[in-house]
């Protein structure tokens, strides 16, 4: 019995986003989508391997990515881009010779060729987005961000990797791959395919999960800090540091605001990029569970609510429209609104509405 009419974008005052696939914006989700939501990232379809062909070619064609832009374009909304360079849902063909031995991080020849992959892949990218709706920072287009690099730092120490993921990016190129991302990603998305006079038109992220459990040198946020911090010392041009929050409902809800103040010193943006609160209690999930989400909710909006007031948030996503859409509905209802598109406890926390005890 929550009271679903006010607008997220009401409630919350700095830009609210929701992860979607092209069916999001089509048929009985779009209301929804249209009513609470101005930003959007793609769950899936801008990742590495969505641009290419079985032969390795670059896509004609990237329906889902074109039915979002559409979706943007057409309702005032904006696109968070998500991914450039990952570990992840990449095609391996990327880091191989064409006899699919891997290149090596032994050979200039092999790094330089990473490097030109590299930057192929993220000008294809930009290419295809501004070809289609417009060079970036214009009226037309509605990109507004792109996560460069994603999960790159360990869940341990690995103290012989500098914390970092041991990626094929890494192994190849070391700690410099994540250099030449954001300095390609700048160099297509606010240089060669920027609108004239468009003053640095797509802000340019870092992204991580787990960062909400401790801050101190040695935790992954540690790490995650000591990474962005030598990339700020070394010019590279990053906008934005992420949190994905892939939370948990038994979380320490304390560590979420601790993770977002630990950036405070460094000149950057932040954003929520992956917002998820399942319960861990598998589905159904009973109502009593549901209004501890709500007040687990509440806490962390209350808090989104601090961090933007000592400097704007970027904006807030959630991983997911409706909880049966989620990649961990089976771990307990993860998100603001049901099945029914109702909005759950969850979002009657982020409205200000009371949560019943
Ligand atoms: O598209 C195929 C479909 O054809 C096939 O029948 C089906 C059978 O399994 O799989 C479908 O692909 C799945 C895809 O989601 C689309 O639903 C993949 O198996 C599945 O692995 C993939 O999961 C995605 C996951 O990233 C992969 O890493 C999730 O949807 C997506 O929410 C998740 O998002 C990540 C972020 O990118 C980065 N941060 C963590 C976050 C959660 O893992």
């Amino acid at each position: 019995p929550v009271d679903d009419s006010t607008s997220l974008l009401d409630a919350l005052p700095y830009p609210v986003g929701v992860a979607v696939t092209a069916n999001t914006v089509q048929g009985d989700s779009l209301e929804l989508l249209n009513q609470h939501f101005n930003q959007v990232t793609p769950e899936n379809f801008m990742k590495p391997e969505a641009w290419y062909n079985d032969d390795h070619s670059f896509v004609d064609e990237n329906a889902e990515a074109d039915a979002v832009m559409d979706w943007a374009q057409a309702n005032g909304g904006r696109v968070y881009g998500h991914v450039l360079v990952w570990h992840s849902q990449t095609p391996d063909w990327l880091f191989q010779h064409e006899d699919g031995t891997f290149l090596s991080g032994d050979s200039e020849a092999d790094r330089q060729e990473l490097r030109e992959r590299m930057r192929t892949h993220i000008n294809n990218v930009a290419k295809y987005l501004s070809d289609k709706y417009g060079l970036f920072g214009s009226d037309t287009n509605p990109l507004v961000a792109f996560d460069v690099v994603n999960e790159v730092i360990t869940d341990g120490p690995s103290p012989e990797t500098d914390g970092l993921r041991n990626s094929y990016w890494y192994q190849i190129l070391g700690e410099e791959f994540i250099d030449d991302a954001f300095i390609y990603a700048n160099e297509a998305f606010n240089s060669t395919y920027a609108a004239p006079g468009a003053e640095h038109p797509v802000t340019l992220f870092i992204n991580e999960y787990n960062t909400q459990y401790g801050t101190d040198a040695s935790s992954k946020t540690g790490r995650y800090h000591a990474l962005i911090e030598r990339l700020v010392d070394r010019g590279v041009p990053i906008d934005g540091v992420g949190h994905q929050f892939h939370a948990w409902l038994d979380d320490d809800v304390e560590g979420f605001g601790a993770a977002m103040s630990a950036f405070d010193d460094l000149p950057l943006v932040q954003a929520v990029t992956e917002l998820d609160v399942p319960t861990r209690t598998g589905t159904p999930v009973d109502t009593q569970t549901l209004l501890d989400q709500g007040r687990f909710y509440q806490r962390l909006f209350e808090m989104f609510a601090e961090q933007d007031a000592k400097r704007d948030l970027f904006s807030v996503t959630l991983w997911g429209l409706v909880d049966s859409g989620s990649w961990r509905f089976y771990e307990g209802d993860p998100l603001l609104f049901d099945p029914y598109y109702h909005g759950k406890w969850g979002y009657a926390a982020a409205v200000g509405q009371e949560i019943p005890a």
